[in-house]
């Protein structure tokens, strides 16, 4: 590497490990909970996509008969090693015999688009955390990050639906903001003690846990926005940890603290548990430590988690579809949110999974966009200028009817039937013949579990037919 690469390599390491510790910090922010809290469980109800803060299972399902979900989470920018971290850490199966998910909150800088696509092909969750990063965020800064991830991640707008506050650091006119925009919920609180300890809520009532910044006297209330508090691990002193906890004692320790934590939620009200991280810490880098005993650490405790019967690492959006309808550990398997399948497709498309079996996502389809800081790959037009918190989508550099043009996901097809070079959904509302295969693996964990062979399996779409005009949609895009 020359002189030039090096240095730049070295500045962006640092600039990386800077950002990562200057993050969102490993001991929680927290006030008392509020005792002005108070919440009628017989009106609000799942049924009126209203849910009370609780520490026990909603609907009054036994704990016993309830999932315990395990989510886990990470923070900032999506690059390539970062990513090949997260896929390492969800290298699990859960009892249906499909992989575990994750959710990551994404900031715009250093992204790379063709990395957001991938994850959400997979079945994982794409979430908000602004442009770039900031304090009290704008309406813009909020609103831009999910402009990008719409127009260079080709995830479709409705798919966004959560958003976590860079350091944490949410206010009541966030959550507005949030209400505003479309978004379904937040997961910036923290839960750290057993007294709110709650399952994800709605903001009908305002804010039970935590009360950072005083949200909770701001009679801040919402109706159908929910909050996902993050769950605090403690640790020897009883100081409640809640994200990387893996930086706050050794291994030994820190696996201690977390199975603890785990078994409070596992033998208690069955709350979800959270692991949050920032791949950062997790991934190598030339010249700083090893993270591998850190890394280790962490596999190794969402392994020994994932081993019980009644355990699911998912996202938090599958969390929401849970709670808008709850039902029992074994009847979790076979819910359409939980399930695992890819298009069968003729040959490779730009749509971020190996579509041929080549080894390869996206083989030579992928488009470079250059401008300075903000490089990165995708499916989608390059902008004609580098993006900004005013201006996230600028025009394509590619017009409409010449060489290279890409063609924007409608709104009927999922990106992973699109292919944006051909313009041709290969499962929309008129098709009657998609071809899946099932990526459930064999797995013994449950005996109600449906997890047969990954052979192909031909269903038909349960898509509402909407007579969208095609032509609509991509003028609309190109505007
Ligand atoms: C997942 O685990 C399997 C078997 O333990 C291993 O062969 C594979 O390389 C792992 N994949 C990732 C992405 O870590
Ligand atoms: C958190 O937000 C509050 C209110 O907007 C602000 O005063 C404070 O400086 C912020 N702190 C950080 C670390 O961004
Ligand atoms: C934490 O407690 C364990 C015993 O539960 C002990 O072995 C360990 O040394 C303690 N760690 C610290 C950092 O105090
Ligand atoms: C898969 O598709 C890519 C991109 O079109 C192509 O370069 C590659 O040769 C294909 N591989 C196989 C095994 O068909
Ligand atoms: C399932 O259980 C059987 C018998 O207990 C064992 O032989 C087999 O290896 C297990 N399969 C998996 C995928 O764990
Ligand atoms: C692209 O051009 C074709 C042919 O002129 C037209 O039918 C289509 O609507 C255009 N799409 C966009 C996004 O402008
Ligand atoms: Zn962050």
């Amino acid at each position: 590497m020359n002189l030039i690469t090096y240095f730049i390599t070295i500045f962006f390491i640092t600039f990386l490990f800077e950002l990562a510790q200057s993050q969102e910090g490993t001991t929680t922010q927290t006030s008392p909970s509020t005792s002005a809290y108070s919440c009628d469980p017989a009106t609000c109800k799942p049924s009126n996509n209203c849910q009370c803060a609780s520490a026990n299972p909603p609907n009054g399902l036994d704990p016993k008969d309830t999932p315990q979900f395990v989510v886990v989470t990470f923070d900032d920018s999506i690059q390539d090693g970062l990513y090949n971290t997260a896929q390492q850490m969800l290298n699990v199966t859960n009892p249906n015999g499909c992989k575990a998910k994750g959710t990551w909150y994404v900031s715009m800088q250093y992204t790379d688009f063709s990395l957001v696509q991938q994850w959400y092909a997979q079945g994982n969750e794409i979430a908000d955390h602004t442009f770039t990063h900031v304090g009290n965020p704008s309406a813009q800064e909020i609103s831009s990050a999910k402009a990008m991830l719409h127009e260079y991640g080709g995830i479709p707008l409705n798919k966004i639906q959560g958003f976590r506050a860079p350091f944490l650091n949410y206010t009541a006119e966030t959550f507005k903001q949030l209400s505003q925009q479309q978004f379904s919920y937040d997961s910036s609180s923290s839960a750290s003690s057993d007294s709110d300890n709650f399952w994800p809520y709605t903001l009908d009532n305002g804010m039970a846990n935590d009360c950072w910044t005083g949200v909770c006297d701001t009679n801040l209330k919402l109706p159908g926005f929910w909050e996902f508090p993050m769950y605090a691990v403690m640790n020897n002193a009883s100081v409640p940890q809640l994200m990387d906890v893996y930086l706050s004692g050794s291994p030994d320790d820190v696996a201690k603290w977390s199975m603890d934590a785990f078994n409070k939620h596992y033998n208690g009200g069955r709350q979800p548990f959270g692991i949050y991280v920032h791949p950062t810490h997790l991934s190598s880098y030339p010249g700083l430590p090893d993270p591998k005993p850190l890394m280790d650490g962490v596999v190794n405790l969402i392994k020994s988690l994932s081993e019980k019967k009644d355990v699911w690492v998912v996202s938090n959006q599958q969390i929401l579809q849970w709670m808008k309808n709850p039902v029992k550990a074994s009847e979790l398997g076979s819910q359409p949110y939980m399930k695992c399948q890819q298009p069968i497709l003729p040959s490779e498309i730009c749509n971020g999974l190996d579509d041929n079996n080549s080894g390869g996502i996206d083989d030579n389809l992928l488009n470079n966009c250059n401008f300075g800081t903000s490089n990165f790959k995708t499916c989608f037009n390059c902008p004609s200028g580098a993006p900004s918190v005013s201006s996230p989508t600028p025009g394509s550099s590619t017009q409409n009817g010449t060489a290279g043009y890409r063609y924007p996901v409608p709104e009927n097809c999922d990106p992973t039937w699109w292919d944006p070079v051909n313009q041709k959904c290969y499962c929309d509302a008129a098709a009657t013949n998609c071809q899946y295969k099932n990526m459930a693996a064999e797995t013994n964990k449950t005996s109600t579990g449906n997890g047969g062979s990954s052979d192909a399996s031909s269903i038909q779409l349960p898509v509402i037919q909407i007579a969208l005009s095609m032509t609509l949609v991509v003028l609309a895009a190109l505007y």
